[in-house]
């Protein structure tokens, strides 16, 4: 963790607004002299779909890792429900946040990848139990019966003695869907989820997020290419190059009538 924070109780915190889920302020994310975030604000409010796109090597995985605490960020601060994710107050004093306080901020943080990350030792209802049980304290009768609900979800109810290797992309990808929904964190992070199924299987994983966001009151913050559900599911479309968020509005505004020559140009290579 990085010290050298300039954030100190008498500066001024920028307001949070009750209904504001996620707040970067002023983040900087470099890897060795490439400066991958610049001074990046931006924020989510609770219960919105919000989608980021932007050109390959912008930075919009290193902005949902930042949120899992894979990565710190160098500089800025990152809040998830008015918490600080990477500082806490000790003393009236912001300081770099311990491991307990970090375990607790991210809990409500849940997140999908385009590679599944299933455990694959473990059948598919063990999969979503494991963490309910052993990181939220559920009991395995209270976590199978949640985990049962969630596969039935994502059309999964009769694999639950599968292992991951027994199932499809697709299918694996559904999984680690109800994976992270079984631990009800706030806001569920997606990154690129279908782009590494095989084109047959997108439209079934699709399908079961834009149920989800549909449904479900869930926060949504989604990076993907799919360009036609991102429509579809969002609130909220950013733009995101060179570290910063260029353009930001409803995905109307953005995929037809983009203000950046910036945005144009991404879309008309993606659309
Ligand atoms: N662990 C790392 N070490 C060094 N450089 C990294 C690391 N992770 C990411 N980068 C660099 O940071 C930049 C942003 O990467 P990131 O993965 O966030 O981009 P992205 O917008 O998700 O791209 P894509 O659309 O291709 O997935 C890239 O230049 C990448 O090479
Ligand atoms: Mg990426």
């Amino acid at each position: 963790m990085s010290t050298d924070t300039n954030l100190s109780k008498e500066q001024p915190n920028p307001a949070v607004d009750g209904s504001e889920l996620i707040r970067f302020d002023k983040v900087v994310k470099r890897f060795g002299d490439n400066t991958v975030l610049d001074q990046l604000d931006f924020s989510v409010a609770s219960g919105k779909h919000v989608t980021l796109i932007g050109p390959s090597g912008s930075g919009k995985t290193t902005i949902l890792r930042l949120l899992m605490t894979l990565l710190k960020p160098d500089e800025g601060t990152i809040r998830v429900g008015g918490e600080y994710l990477t500082h806490e107050e000790k003393n009236g004093k912001l300081v770099p946040a311990g491991e307990k306080h970090v375990r607790e901020v991210r809990k409500n943080i849940g997140m999908v990848f385009q590679q599944f990350n299933l455990f694959p030792n473990m059948k598919v209802l063990r999969n979503i139990t494991e963490a309910p049980v052993t990181v939220l304290g559920l009991s395995k009768d209270e976590a199978e019966e949640r985990a049962r609900e969630l596969l039935d979800m994502v059309g999964l109810g009769d694999r639950i003695d599968a292992y991951p290797s027994q199932l499809s992309g697709g299918q694996q990808q559904r999984v680690a869907i109800a994976r992270a929904l079984a631990m009800r964190p706030q806001v569920l992070l997606l990154d690129e989820v279908t782009s590494a199924l095989d084109p047959e299987l997108v439209a079934g994983v699709l399908d079961v997020l834009r149920d989800i966001a549909h449904t479900t009151d869930i926060t949504m913050l989604c990076v993907t290419h799919e360009m036609n559900f991102a429509r579809d599911i969002s609130d909220q479309v950013l733009m995101f190059d060179a570290g910063r968020v260029i353009e930001s509005g409803s995905p109307e505004k953005i995929f037809s009538d983009p203000e950046h020559e910036r945005t144009r140009e991404f879309l008309s290579a993606v659309l």
